[in-house]
């Protein structure tokens, strides 16, 4: 019995109300990771440092869950090869820095 107890708490423990979904993935590693395979092709769209992307009008997402799947979807579509830690990092620093999404 204790020990169903403890299964049926352990989602609530790893994701509390509010929680982001990726949870507490570090975005300086999110950081590192995304100017080695993102920057440059945003660069050439938008200039700069390429950040423009994720600022501009009629920007694509509107939540944090749309941050990771985009970032899912750019890490297959160039081949990132990055695990999903990785991707979750990419969507920490990149709401950290430029999205700012609560939900
Ligand atoms: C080969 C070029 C290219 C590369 C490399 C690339 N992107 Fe993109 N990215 C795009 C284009 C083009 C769009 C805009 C898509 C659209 O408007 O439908 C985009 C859009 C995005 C958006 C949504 C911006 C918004 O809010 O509207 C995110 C987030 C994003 N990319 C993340 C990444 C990440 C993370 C990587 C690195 C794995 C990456 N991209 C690599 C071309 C690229």
């Amino acid at each position: 019995m204790k020990t169903i107890a403890v299964l049926l708490a352990a989602p609530l423990i790893a994701l509390p109300a509010g929680a982001a979904p990726w949870g507490n993935a570090d975005p300086k590693a999110g950081k590192v990771l995304h100017d080695k395979a993102c920057i440059a092709c945003h660069a050439r769209l938008y200039g700069g440092d390429g950040s423009k992307m994720y600022l501009r009008d009629g920007r694509l997402l509107s939540t944090q869950l749309d941050i990771l799947q985009r970032v899912a979807t750019c890490n297959a579509q160039v081949r990132a090869g990055w695990f999903p830690e990785e991707e979750a990092e990419v969507a920490a620093y990149l709401n950290q820095q430029y999205y700012h999404f609560t939900e």
